[in-house]
């Protein structure tokens, strides 16, 4: 009996030497946003799955956990430092607490198009400024667009005077605070999951997002009017931990890296398209007017609101600012 024992052992030992270790269990990536599957950042997201696990297959499990089904905006980078969720691409006005220097995007009125922010992210300052995360644990891997923020509310919005006394909801920002503040609005800072809510329930009177998140969010539904002022930028910063990024295996690590920057490319796509049909849809709804604004109703709310450059200049950098201030030149 026990010779039988031995060589069974043996046997299996044998075995296990022989064939090669194939069911190591997957490193999974849990990919946490907020906004809806059909935007930039949801279609990027659902990219990006898909090509790692093309190349990647049995090695790498990437989860999407779209519309703020695991992590809200304000806490999905706390969980990624505690290694609860390893990629997310919030708002660039969601880091205020991790780096001043992104704040920049922030200001209002500083881009003139969405071509120059793209210069300008991928010129040396700006790929610079994917590091300012760093010595929080964060790693920056490349900027993702949206587009640029429209104002809504329950009416018009054509002068600055108009939104004074009037509540709007904004992201966690002391920019997108002050930019309000300037024309007399009381801005609340919460959370995108909450926005719908607020704006159906009248517990804000306005906000400010780009076409695809009015859209896909339906807040066209209940803000019957939508001032094209395409005044702020909103784009995101794809991110994980450090931590996280450092122990992947050698082989693996660039894979992730490459899927990301093509999933990007194509997001970038999307955000392009949406920015335009989007907005036709939703003029298309008739549920919302689309107020055009001026040139010199425009220039009103640049007056206003600029003076915020100066308020900020100091935690953002006098030299930022320029430097995102000559992208716009061609
Ligand atoms: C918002 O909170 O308004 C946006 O940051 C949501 C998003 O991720 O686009």
């Amino acid at each position: 009996m026990t010779f039988v024992k031995s060589l069974l052992t043996a046997a299996i030992a044998c075995a296990a030497l022989t064939s090669p270790i194939t069911h190591a269990a997957p490193i999974e990536i849990k990919f946490s946003h907020v906004v809806a599957e059909n935007t930039p950042k949801g279609r990027m997201a659902n990219r990006f799955e898909e090509l790692v696990e093309q190349r990647l297959p049995g090695k790498v499990d990437v989860k999407v956990y779209p519309n703020s089904q695991l992590f809200g905006d304000n806490k999905v980078l706390e969980a990624m430092l505690l290694g609860d969720v390893q990629l997310a691409a919030p708002s660039l006005s969601k880091f205020q607490k991790y780096t001043k220097q992104l704040q920049l995007f922030d200001l209002p009125f500083l881009f003139d198009d969405m071509a120059a922010v793209e210069r300008f992210q991928q010129s040396d300052v700006g790929q610079k400024l994917l590091q300012s995360v760093e010595k929080k644990g964060l790693v920056g891997m490349g900027y993702i667009h949206n587009g640029m923020k429209q104002l809504s509310a329950y009416a018009p919005l054509k002068l600055p005077a108009d939104a004074k006394g009037k509540k709007f909801r904004i992201q966690t920002s002391d920019i997108l605070a002050a930019q309000f503040e300037q024309v007399g609005g009381i801005p609340l800072k919460k959370p995108f999951s909450e926005v719908f809510t607020l704006l159906q329930t009248k517990a804000v009177d306005g906000t400010e997002n780009p076409w695809s998140n009015i859209y896909s969010k339906k807040f066209h539904e209940v803000q019957p009017y939508i001032t094209e002022s395409n005044h702020g930028l909103l784009d995101y910063m794809v991110v994980t931990s450090k931590e996280f990024l450092m122990e992947l295996p050698e082989d693996i690590r660039p894979v992730i890296e490459q899927s990301l920057k093509e999933a990007i490319a194509y997001g970038n796509e999307v955000a392009a398209e949406k920015t335009l049909s989007d907005r036709e849809a939703i003029i298309n709804s008739g549920r919302s007017e689309v107020i055009a604004m001026s040139e010199d109703e425009r220039a009103q709310w640049v007056k206003a609101m600029k003076p915020v450059w100066k308020q900020f200049e100091g935690q953002v950098g006098k030299e930022l600012i320029q430097a995102a201030l000559d992208s716009n030149q061609k």
